[in-house]
């Protein structure tokens, strides 16, 4: 079978370490990886608007944020196909068609959904597109016949609705659509990176982010603003590393390299770990061991995007190109999808 991908990120904002460790490090493996015949990475600017239907300018500005740091993470446009969902508009018909295989409670029972509403207090009011956007994600991963679908962990109620929408969709109509697999991080730590403040989650209007676009100096002094072990006072203290987001960043971005580059008193991560807990190793040096191993992770993909941003012509000129090519794929499975449903009345 073809091996497709089909992935992609809401422009709402320019993208952080988390999006990097739970998703786009991976996606670039995959894509240098050879094991793909096609690859597919949207800007879902559609499913932008869902909520942000009063801002269109925060995503349009956001679409060229979001092809940046793409292109500086390493996603080739020679490999991977970057497109604009709302330039094609297949998606937007087969969404349509799906609609009438979810009910209104199987998608009030999706946990990603139910949080989002609670987040932006739209239990009293719920705009009908919003409410729909499980069901035009499947029409995304779908559209593509995607095989795999690498994401981070909450887009896991998205998959499982998709995989429904899939085997009803064959079901009914006969078999027509590509079964997909969600790809979750491999790393624990890469799952959910809390933010520089402790909390569960990294998100831009809690200002908790570290951003594949900040300068070596915004980093530094994110780094050594982060929450550690607030029990861990003095250097002499037992220190905790569970739950410590310094230690989660390690686990998350450290390699062995990085000590004997950085801090070659210790062999690896387990050792650093070992003393904090014991006692005797403060924060600080802790936090600057991340800072060199950050600025030495971010450091390339920054200058890769300097880059791109002296050349947005050609970034938009390539999204322009993407957005064809995925528009011909969505195309192709529209025919199918009109032929399995009857409604391909003049042949
Ligand atoms: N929901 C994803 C996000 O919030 C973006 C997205 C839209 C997506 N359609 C998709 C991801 C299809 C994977 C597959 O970032």
């Amino acid at each position: 079978m073809n091996q497709v991908i089909l992935t992609g990120d809401r422009p709402t904002g320019r993208l952080h370490v988390g999006h990097y460790v739970g998703s786009l490090e991976r996606r670039v493996r995959l894509q240098n990886s050879g094991e793909f015949d096609e690859i597919y990475i949207m800007i879902a600017d559609a499913q932008a608007l869902t909520d942000n239907a009063e801002h269109p300018e925060k995503v349009r500005q956001n679409i060229i944020q979001v092809a940046l740091d793409y292109l500086a993470c390493g996603i080739d446009p020679e490999k991977s196909t970057i497109f604009i969902q709302s330039m094609v508009p297949e998606l937007t018909e087969l969404t349509f068609y799906y609609m009438n295989l979810v009910t209104v409670s199987r998608v009030q029972r999706n946990p990603t959904v139910k949080a989002e509403i609670q987040m932006r207090n739209f239990e009293a009011s719920i705009p009908v597109g919003f409410f729909c956007y499980p069901i035009s994600q499947a029409a995304d991963i779908t559209a593509f016949r995607a095989t795999a679908v690498p994401v981070g962990e909450d887009q896991l109620p998205m998959l499982e609705q998709c995989k429904e929408i899939v085997h009803k969709f064959n079901t009914v109509y006969g078999e027509t659509l590509t079964d997909p697999q969600i790809i979750l991080p491999d790393n624990q730590a890469c799952l959910r990176l809390p933010g520089i403040d402790g909390k569960a989650k990294m998100s831009k209007s809690l200002g908790n982010c570290i951003y594949l676009s900040d300068e070596a100096d915004e980093i530094r002094k994110k780094v050594m603003s982060m929450f550690t072990d607030p029990n861990h006072l003095r250097v002499e203290d037992p220190g905790k590393v569970d739950g410590n987001p310094v230690f989660i960043y390690l686990d998350a971005f450290c390699r062995p390299e990085h000590f004997q580059e950085f801090l070659p008193d210790y062999q690896n991560l387990d050792e650093l770990k070992a003393h904090y807990t014991r006692g005797g190793l403060g924060d600080v040096k802790v936090k600057k061991f991340l800072n060199n191993v950050l600025q030495a992770e971010l450091g390339p993909i920054r200058e890769r995007r300097k880059y791109w941003e002296a050349h947005t012509d050609e970034v938009y000129a390539m999204l322009k190109e993407g957005s064809e090519r995925a528009r011909a794929k969505a195309a192709e499975t529209l025919r199918d999808v009109r032929h399995a449903m009857q409604i391909d009345y003049f042949g």
